[in-house]
Formats: C-alpha cells, structure tokens, sequence
C-alpha cells in the first residue's frame, strides 16, 4: 500500500474529522501560556487544559475531545538544530475522559493511519510499557496490537524511561503508554523492531492516564481511566509526504528558504549551515507565538525563554550567516505569519507589535554585544590574554557568545581556556538549574484547597475592581500558587493607596456576605449574552462552565472553586505594580 501526500491542513482535517466520526468533540487550542496552571511556564501537551476532566471533573463536552494544540517545549532548546526537534511544535490529540479504554483508542490510531493517512502497516512498530514498580507490564496493549495485525518483533516492551507520560508537573494524572513508531528509511525496514535505529521516527503516543502521582511521589489509581494521545503534526506531516527532515515540511521549509536568500547560502551546504538555519527558523517561529500571547522579553521566567529564544537566534544569524541588523528578522519571520496566520487570529491582528518586540530585543542585544566587545578589546591589549573567568563574565553579563571571544582572540592570535569556561558554565547551570528546577516540574494538578480559594478570590478581585476603579477593567492575565494569587489588567496608573484599601475592603465585604458559588453549564454564546468574564474570548469551546458568585459575579472557567466565599478567609493585597504600558498587577494572598 502507498501512502498519500497531505498538506497541513488536510491532516489537521483529517485527524480532527476522523475523531469527530468517532464522537469525540473538538476544542480549541489553548494559550500557551496556561492560565490556571501556577507551575508551568508553557503548555506542553495537548492534555494541560484538561487537567480537571482527567482528573474527575465533568467536561461540559462530554467525555470524548479532540484536538489540535500550540505547545512549546523548552526543555527541548539544546536539541533544536537536528532534524526532528523543535521549541514550538503541535499535537494532535485525542482524549476519553473516563470513557473508553486501550481497545478502541489503539484501534481507531491504527485505522487513522493506515486507511485515512494510507501509512504502510508493515513499517510500524510499538513500544509498550513493560512494567516497573507497583506498575504491571502492558501485556493488554501487546495483544491488542498483535489482533491488528502488528507482528509480534515489531512490539517492543520499555521501561518508565520511555513507556510512562506524566504528570506534566510534579503531580497529576499519569501512566503507562504505548508509542508508534515508523519506518522513514529509503531501505525496506528491518523486520525486527530496533527502538534505537532513528530511522524509525515516534508519531503518535497513546497514553493511559490512571494514575495520579500525589506530592509524596506516591501513584494511586484516578478516579476514572482516561485515555490521552499526542500526535507531533510537523513529523506525521515528514512521514505522511516522505520527506525525511521536519524543517523541509511546509511548516518551515518557507522561512528556511527566507534564510537562504537574506544570507545567500544553501541549506544544504554544510551540517553546520543546515543546524544554524534550523534554530533560526525554529527559534523566529517559538519567539513570535509567544510574545502574540502578551509575553514580553524579560530575565524571568517566560519573558527569560522569549529572551533566550531571541538572543540564540540572533547570534547564530551573526556568528554563522554574517546577518546583521534587524531586517532581516521581518523578513525571515514573514512566512511564519503566511503559515498560521488562517489559524491564529492574534498573529494576523498584532503582527506589526509582535514585530516590533522582537527586533527591539535584538537591539537590545547588539548593545550588549558591543558593550562586551569594547570589553574584550581592552583586556586582549592590555593584558595579552584572557582567562576562563573573563570569557565567562563576558558571556554572563554581556551575553557575549564564546563563538566570538574565540573568534576575536583568534585574529589576535591568543590562546583562550575554553574548557575553562565550559566548566564555569556547567558549575553556574547547575545551580540555576537546581532553582529552576520545581519551576518547570512542580504540580500541574494542583487542586489544594488554598488554591480553589485563590481561584474563586480572583473572580472576587476581577469584579471589585470593575466596581471600585472602573468599569472597563479587564482581566489579562492571572497566575496562582498555593502562596498567592496575581492578577493582572488594564488601568494606566498606580493605584494610590486609599484606592487599594477600599479594593480589599470591598473584595473582604463579599466574602463575608458568604455568597454562594454555583456552576453551570451552557452554550457559549449564552455565557457571552448574560456578561460572563471571558478572558480569550475566541478560544473557547462551544458549550462552557460558567460559575456565579450570587449575582455579583459571573465568569467561565474550568474550576474549581469554593462552594461559598465564606470558605475563603480575609483577602490581603501584598504588592501593586506595573507590568507592561497601561497594564497594573494586583499580588495578594489569604491569611
Ligand atoms: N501527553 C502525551 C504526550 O505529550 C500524549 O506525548
């Protein structure tokens, strides 16, 4: 049998159709930067928004959902540059929350593949869990796949290494999982199945959420067993139209062409040339969805990433394609909005700010550079040389590549300790990464009851503010740890401070009054018609929560909140700030 050849959007159809016949239910792609979610700092997967529903609650579409989702990944940065990694990528996905099993979710990846993508079944392969811990080995998955068709030395049992999902965070819902694998060679595939041989390339992942991994570390069965599936788009894209490298897919090959012709070089000149002109184009491509989602560069957090992402760009661009300047960014950043502009509104609407923000950062950092490059001159004519701590300075407080100490000192022929400075290096990430480290990993699922009162204060603060400063205040942003809760909006100035008195005093009046909270289901045009809060208004379902605080409030969300505001304890606002031009940031907590 031979496959087909599909673009983007046909897959995308074609995914999202095949599951639609299969009852499932489509919804939209988050943001990426998870708004419910104090721990993470992007969305990763497919199943972030979906936290809750695994881990109990109802969705209010039902139990089968599909879609498609924007994911960034950075854990992935230091692998860009090969043929199949990415910072920003999309999934597929498809979900039962509670409903149906290994059977119909391993049958309907198989039936997907073979007869919509028309993918050869004899060049796919299956690694199953082969059981560790408390866990059993996945003899069940094996055997379904064996029904199907799939030989018996195509299946391939892995540790947790490899055959575990989740939980995203530090707990939530996790488990076992069976992975497809399939044959990109020329060659015929082998016919036993070699999960190291990389030329059989991981598609799709079946994940069977039933466990949720508490705080102590401990897995304890869900209430329910869900199924959670992710399908990279960009190398299900590569296999589907038998090309062998992600970065000659539609999805880049126009921004990798861009590169080529501003910096009049073949992709295909070096290894070199074809690893730098990958992280430019991954890198433009990660950095403009994120500042359309409101981030700006800064040395914290997501802005740190943005930063990271641009400042990594820039200097491959230099050091590798002798680009300069900030012309270039529009124009290799051009076909970035032509590819997903028809599917993301933000891009089409602010592509001129977005822009804008990026080349100001590139600035940024050709300052920085040659702040450190006057530096370096000094020190190589003063001193004759330059030890491991100077090129580490220069890097760290300048942003300076080593690729460019290397290079000026070379010029002036003098020898630099670059093993020296690697170590440096290592030493500093060690410690950074060690800070960093609950950042990224801690609880996605985090349901503590401090939270859920947190949540339902922020609905509170939302609405008091309305009515205490004005009325066209707007929700843009809000983040919650089990400490405190932060709030962003739009007001352009500082609140004095008789102003945040009568906010908490307003917010600490309601919670008293001990209003009840209630939550329903409706149609999302209904939610908009009654003047519930929404914050992304284009993104979300069709049918919603929305909960109401008595009559003072109503917002859709997922949840969960308290049941009544009594419950919630006296509201403090620790801390008023600005955040951006004309948005102001509320922190505050409980006591
Ligand atoms: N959540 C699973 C993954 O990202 C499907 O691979």
């Amino acid at each position: 049998m031979d496959n087909k050849t599909l673009n983007r959007k046909e897959l995308i159809n074609a995914y999202l159709e095949f599951f639609k016949s299969k009852k499932h239910k489509k919804i939209p792609s988050a943001p990426l930067t998870p708004e419910k979610d104090p721990t993470v700092l992007f969305t990763t997967a497919g199943m972030h928004p979906l936290v809750p529903y695994l881990l109990g609650q109802e969705h209010p579409l039902g139990k089968r959902i599909v879609s498609l989702q924007r994911c960034i990944r950075t854990t992935d940065i230091d692998n860009v540059g090969d043929k199949s990694h990415h910072t920003f990528f999309e999934m597929l996905g498809n979900w039962s929350l509670g409903d149906y099993w290994k059977k119909e979710a391993i049958s309907w990846s198989l039936e997907f593949l073979t007869e919509i993508l028309k993918l050869d079944i004899n060049r796919i392969s299956i690694t199953c869990f082969k059981g560790e811990g408390s866990v059993p080995k996945d003899e069940e998955s094996a055997r379904i796949w064996m029904s199907l068709g799939i030989p018996k030395e195509r299946i391939v049992f892995l540790g947790k290494k490899e055959n575990w999902w989740g939980p995203a965070g530090k707990t939530g819902p996790c488990g076992p999982d069976t992975e497809i694998f399939y044959w990109a060679g020329k060659e015929n595939p082998p016919k036993r199945f070699n999960p190291k041989d990389t030329r059989w390339v991981e598609i799709w992942n079946d994940v069977f959420m039933e466990y949720e991994k508490n705080i102590k570390g401990e897995y304890n069965p869900l209430k329910q067993k869900n199924v959670d599936t992710g399908m990279g788009l960009e190398r299900t894209l590569a296999v589907v139209n038998k090309i062998e490298d992600n970065y000659l897919t539609e999805t880049f090959l126009p921004i990798i062409k861009k590169i080529e012709k501003v910096s009049k070089k073949d992709y295909k000149e070096s290894e070199e040339i074809k690893k730098t002109m990958r992280i430019i184009a991954d890198h433009i491509k990660a950095s403009i969805f994120i500042v359309s989602e409101g981030v700006y560069p800064s040395n914290t957090e997501r802005g740190y990433v943005l930063r990271r992402l641009i400042r990594r760009l820039t200097k491959y661009a230099k050091i590798n394609l002798s680009l300069e300047g900030t012309n270039f960014i529009r124009e290799i950043a051009e076909p970035v909005f032509e590819i997903y502009g028809d599917s993301c509104e933000e891009l089409k609407k602010d592509k001129q700010k977005i822009l804008k923000i990026i080349e100001e950062e590139k600035i940024k950092f050709d300052k920085t550079i040659q702040k450190g490059l006057k530096i370096l001159e000094k020190k190589l004519k003063e001193d004759k040389v330059i030890t491991c701590k100077d090129i580490f300075l220069l890097y760290q407080s300048y942003g300076f590549p080593l690729e460019l100490t290397e290079e000026i000192s070379k010029e002036k022929n003098i020898q630099i300790d670059k093993e020296g400075f690697q170590n440096e290096l290592k030493k500093h990430q060690e410690l950074s990464q060690i800070s960093c480290k609950d950042k990224f990993k801690s609880g996605l699922a985090d349901c503590s009851e401090r939270t859920i009162k947190l949540h339902t204060l922020t609905h509170l603060l939302n609405e008091s503010l309305r009515k205490v400063l004005d009325k066209n205040i707007k929700q843009k942003g809000s983040n919650i740890t089990p400490e405190r809760l932060r709030f962003d909006f739009n007001f352009n100035r500082k609140l004095s401070e008789e102003e945040i008195k009568k906010v908490e005093d307003f917010v600490n009046k309601k919670i008293l009054e001990g209003i009840s909270v209630k939550k329903e289901k409706m149609l999302l045009k209904k939610a908009i018609k009654i003047g519930a809060q929404a914050e992304f208004g284009t993104r979300y379902p069709e049918v919603v929560d929305v909960y109401s605080i008595g009559s003072f409030s109503k917002e859709i969300c997922s949840g969960p909140h308290v049941k009544n505001t009594k419950e919630i304890g006296r509201f403090k606002i620790l801390k008023e700030e600005s955040v951006a031009s004309g948005i102001r940031r509320i922190k505050a907590t409980i006591d």
